[in-house]
């Protein structure tokens, strides 16, 4: 069976322009800086994100790692929110690897924190604290719904940040997707911050990979942290011209994504039993509460809706997660709708 997964945006396959791309691309050693693929993936990216330049990692985790042991020693504080990805799904990496210590606030559900609270958290110095050095944004801000952080936002958190001398880094996992919900260049919502990574490999469609950016010196400390991390990879031009294809092509059409969310949401929203978590999305996720009127578990109506050819996520105890990305069309989204219908029953 063909199945509909709209679990995340990380299961999109490559298309078929990058897997040709793949084939043919031009390769070298990239642990010595010689693959020229990966060097211009690299250039791309910095360009975009209006930094000096990029480094190529295997994954959004790694970029976001790299990035806090860059800006922090061990024993520092990082202030980030309660419901970042880089908090509640990296496996703790920042402490485990990097003696880093999470200071996290609450997550405001438009995905901010608040500069008070921020403004609250950074320490004075003090020899009984720890170090605050850095603080962590996510945007789009996936546990929030997808939820969008503004230029002007971003902006105000990073003033306030320098102010007190510490580094932003903004875990863009999905940064294009917020370019494209508020229709602003992507240079907007990075050009402010210290260092940024984000993700080549889920709504972009490229298999593999994301791209740490900041400033030359900045990149230089990543790429030897990279190699101590086992990251280091050789003829990496394979991945990276899939990547190129992703920042260059793919990132034009994910408006497509976020109408079909809205009407994934809408329809969904009108069957009874069935609403929105977090309303209407501002990007590519959809969340839904299931109300106790309708007679299954989550884990029973996830069963259910597979019989029907569709995965979708669990993220509470009777709330789903959908992801819109590439490889769902509007019949998909259809399809998904009525299948939310059959369940209600
Ligand atoms: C907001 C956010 N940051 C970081 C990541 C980590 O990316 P990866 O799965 O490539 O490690 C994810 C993954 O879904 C994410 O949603």
């Amino acid at each position: 069976m063909e199945f509909i997964d709209l679990r995340s945006d990380t299961v999109t396959k490559p298309t078929p322009e990058m897997r040709e791309a793949m084939a043919a691309a031009e390769v070298g050693d990239d642990v010595y800086g010689e693959d020229p693929t990966v060097n211009r993936l690299q250039e791309l990216a910095a360009e975009r994100t209006g930094k000096e330049a990029g480094l190529f990692v295997s994954s959004g985790t790694m970029g976001n790692l790299i990035g806090v042991l860059c800006h922090c020693e061990r024993g520092d504080e990082v202030i980030m929110g309660n419901l970042a990805h880089t908090f509640l799904f990296e496996a703790g990496g920042i402490s485990a690897l990097g003696g880093v210590f999470p200071h996290t606030l609450p997550n405001q559900p438009d995905g901010t924190l608040n500069l008070i609270d921020i403004q609250s958290a950074i320490r004075m110095e003090d020899v009984h604290f720890p170090k605050s050095k850095l603080l962590v944004l996510e945007n789009t801000q996936n546990r929030c719904g997808g939820a969008v952080l503004t230029a002007e936002y971003t902006g105000q958190a990073v003033e306030l940040a320098h102010r007190y001398h510490l580094a932003v880094h903004l875990d863009g996992a999905r940064i294009f997707n917020a370019a494209a919900a508020l229709g602003v260049d992507v240079k907007e919502l990075t050009g402010p911050v210290d260092s940024v990574t984000f993700c080549l490999s889920k709504a972009l469609c490229a298999p593999v990979g994301s791209v740490l950016c900041g400033t030359k010196d900045f990149i230089y400390k990543a790429r030897r942290l990279r190699k101590q991390l086992g990251g280091g990879t050789r003829q990496a031009g394979v991945l990276a011209a899939a990547g190129i294809i992703a920042i260059e092509t793919m990132s034009k059409r994910l408006g497509e994504d976020h109408a079909r969310a809205r009407r994934l949401a809408e329809g969904i929203a009108n069957i009874s039993g069935f609403s929105l978590a977090f309303g209407m999305p501002s990007s590519n996720m959809v969340f839904i509460d299931m109300a106790p009127s309708v007679k299954y578990s989550a884990q029973e109506a996830v069963a259910k809706l597979m019989e029907d050819g569709i995965k979708i996520g669990i993220s509470g105890e009777r709330r789903f997660r959908m992801v819109t990305h590439y490889w769902i069309n509007d019949e998909a989204v259809e399809r998904t709708i009525n299948a939310f219908s059959r369940l209600a029953g």
